[in-house]
């Protein structure tokens, strides 16, 4: 049996492809190479080039191989965009997950894992945001994988099929081992774009709004390395595979960084200066926003191993001067 992971090409699915053969299991990546990278993919794995929406694909996928769980990361994640295409959003993100959901379902794929995100909660009163309160996204990203979540909820009641949700806050830093990270050109997150400005890609860094309700006025987020949300996937296999009930979980480390504050780390680490530079808010862009984790480490005995800004920042900034060295 094999586990197909969707959008495996990616920043994400990529280190969870790895970390997956790593412990020996089977692998196959479905990807359309519209954002993901070939070269970011185990050898180990089998590679399938393929858009989750087209009619076929995945009832090819699944009937060719026999999968036992998805890990669906495919999707598109820049929030500025969904605002300004929301139609893109509701495309790739919700009617792809629903194609591939219904697919499952018919091909007795009974274990599903889905990327979902903070963004689903809008703009929390809570300074730190536990899974029980109401969503409330402020921008089509967020809630087309709000809808989503909805989905797999609905069908995991109507059939023999469960789901973990995770809902992921600001992921960052690459394979400590430098085999995968970061690539998407143009990429729009922030430890990314300082580090890039570091390396003096960009003459200076946009800082995105300084009016916010936060202690310095700029965005605070929860960042948390790679490594450690794909710890998260392996338990939610784990978990599923084991008989686990259906649920959601926030993945965080419970600690807030500002903007300024992230720009200073990113600074201390690579010894460089990151000019900045004021600009306004970006659309669709909620203030602060923390993860109460504790469910997930309550259930899933889920054990943070790298919550540690600095050390986030190296490994980003390794990453991208190994792309660096490429060009
Ligand atoms: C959002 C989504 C997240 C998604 C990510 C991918 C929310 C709550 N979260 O995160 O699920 O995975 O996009 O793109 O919507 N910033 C700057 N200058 C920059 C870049 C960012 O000031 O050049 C600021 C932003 O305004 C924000 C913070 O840095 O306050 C983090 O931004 P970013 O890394 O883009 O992630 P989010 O938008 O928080």
């Amino acid at each position: 049996m094999a586990i197909l992971v969707t959008g495996g090409a990616g920043y994400i699915g990529s280190h969870m492809t790895y970390a997956l053969v790593d412990r020996g299991e089977k692998v196959v990546v479905l990807d359309n190479l519209s954002t993901g990278v070939l070269g970011l993919v185990s050898p180990e794995a089998r590679f399938v080039e393929g858009t989750i929406g087209e009619p076929g694909v995945i009832d090819s996928v699944l009937s060719q191989h026999e999968i036992e769980a998805v890990v669906h990361f495919a999707g598109s994640i820049v929030v500025p965009e969904s605002v300004a295409n929301p139609s893109k959003y509701y495309r790739n993100n919700t009617a792809a997950s629903a194609a591939l959901i219904e697919a499952c379902v018919r091909h007795g794929v009974r274990n599903f894992i889905f990327s979902s995100t903070a963004a689903v909660y809008g703009m929390p009163q809570e300074t730190v945001v536990p899974e029980d309160i109401t969503p409330a996204p402020i921008n089509p990203y967020g809630r087309s994988k709000l809808m989503t979540e909805w989905m797999l909820q609905d069908v995991s009641h109507a059939h023999d099929f469960r789901f973990v949700a995770l809902r992921y806050f600001n992921v960052a830093g690459a394979d400590p081992a430098g085999r995968t990270g970061q690539s998407t050109p143009n990429a729009t997150h922030l430890i990314k774009r300082a580090c890039q400005t570091a390396l003096g890609h960009y003459p200076y860094l946009e800082i995105f709004g300084q009016d916010f309700d936060t202690p310095d006025g700029t965005g605070v987020r929860d960042y948390i390395h790679v490594s450690d949300l794909v710890a998260a996937h392996l338990l939610a296999l784990d978990h599923l595979r084991g008989g686990g009930a259906s649920n959601i979980f926030n993945v965080g480390y419970g600690q807030g960084f500002s903007v300024r504050q992230v720009v200073s780390a990113v600074e201390a680490v690579t010894g460089k200066p990151v000019p900045v530079r004021e600009s306004p808010r970006r659309l669709g862009d909620p203030g602060m926003l923390v993860a109460d984790s504790s469910r997930l480490q309550d259930r899933l005995k889920w054990k943070p191993e790298h919550n540690d800004l600095k050390g986030i920042i190296r490994t980003a900034y390794e990453w991208e001067r190994r792309l660096n060295s490429r060009v």
